[in-house]
């Protein structure tokens, strides 16, 4: 696998900067200072529901000037005033928080899966003024195609060189497509101009050769094999014998 040099270095957290007993402190992983290394060019983060992953990617987000809606420092994806946009707290992990980068970039694209119906109204209100708007995104309307083949379209046309951060990529593709998303992400993580951070449940993604993995799990940020993560672990052994985890999960609801 072809190394490659990823933009952000490092991310560290001070966590005597944060306000005790409030969100963000009161999320385990952020309750202690933090160093997580992006020693590769993707990093995936794991963990359950709740441990802190999409807090930090938006912390990220904001560093690189993204919109936190989704998109990059072009996109504007909510309409909000000049005087709203002034008066935006920024994410409360993100005075915290510094970002270690060699070289530092701007380009790149923040992916939020929960928002990224309002990307696609976005672009359809840019191609009301001009129709080249749909140019980047398969030629069309995101909305008329389906979830996943505007994801694909997105990840086709518009990733080339920057920093990536895609927040549960998977949700809107089925597994032929996640393989087809793996195809483009080594083609971008290869050619050394792109660097990509992705929050993901999904087994397949979480493959990647060569991604750091990182778990949100147990209150701290650290390294874990593939082979060690839940992810892999569950769905395995589920696929080997369902039936076992049948009789443990439904038996003990029989009357
Ligand atoms: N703005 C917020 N205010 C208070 N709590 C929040 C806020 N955003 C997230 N949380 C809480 O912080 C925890 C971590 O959330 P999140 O980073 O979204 O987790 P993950 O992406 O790993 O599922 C969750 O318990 C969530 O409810
Ligand atoms: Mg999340």
């Amino acid at each position: 696998m072809a190394a490659s040099k990823p933009f952000l270095r490092e991310a560290r957290l001070e966590s005597a900067q944060l306000r005790t007993g409030q969100f963000p402190a009161t999320v385990p992983v952020f309750s202690r200072d933090l160093r997580v290394a992006f020693p590769s060019a993707v990093t995936m983060f794991v963990g359950e529901n709740g441990s802190g992953k999409s807090t930090l990617l938006e912390t990220i987000a904001y560093h690189c000037g993204f919109d936190l809606e989704g998109g990059n420092r072009n996109h504007r994806v909510r309409q909000l005033s000049v005087t709203e946009e002034l008066l935006q707290e920024p994410p409360p992990l993100a005075a915290a928080t510094k970002l270690s980068w060699s070289p530092k970039i701007t380009q790149g694209f923040f992916l939020r899966a929960e928002s990224f119906f309002n990307f696609a109204s976005y672009i359809d209100r840019l191609a009301e003024d001009d129709p080249r708007a749909f140019a980047r995104y398969g030629g069309r309307s995101l909305h008329a195609q389906s979830h996943g083949e505007s994801f694909l379209s997105l990840f086709e046309n518009m990733f080339e060189n920057g920093i990536y951060l895609l927040d549960e990529p998977e949700a809107a593709l089925s597994p032929q497509r996640q393989l087809a998303f793996l195809a483009i992400l080594h083609d971008l993580a290869s050619s050394g101009r792109a660097q990509f951070i992705i929050a993901t449940h999904s087994p397949i993604i979480l493959a990647y050769p060569g991604a750091q993995i990182y778990s949100f799990d147990g209150g701290q940020i650290a390294p874990i094999a593939y082979q060690d993560t839940e992810h892999y672990r569950v769905t395995k052994g589920f696929l080997d014998a369902p039936e076992r985890y049948f009789r443990h999960l439904f038996d003990r609801h029989e009357p």
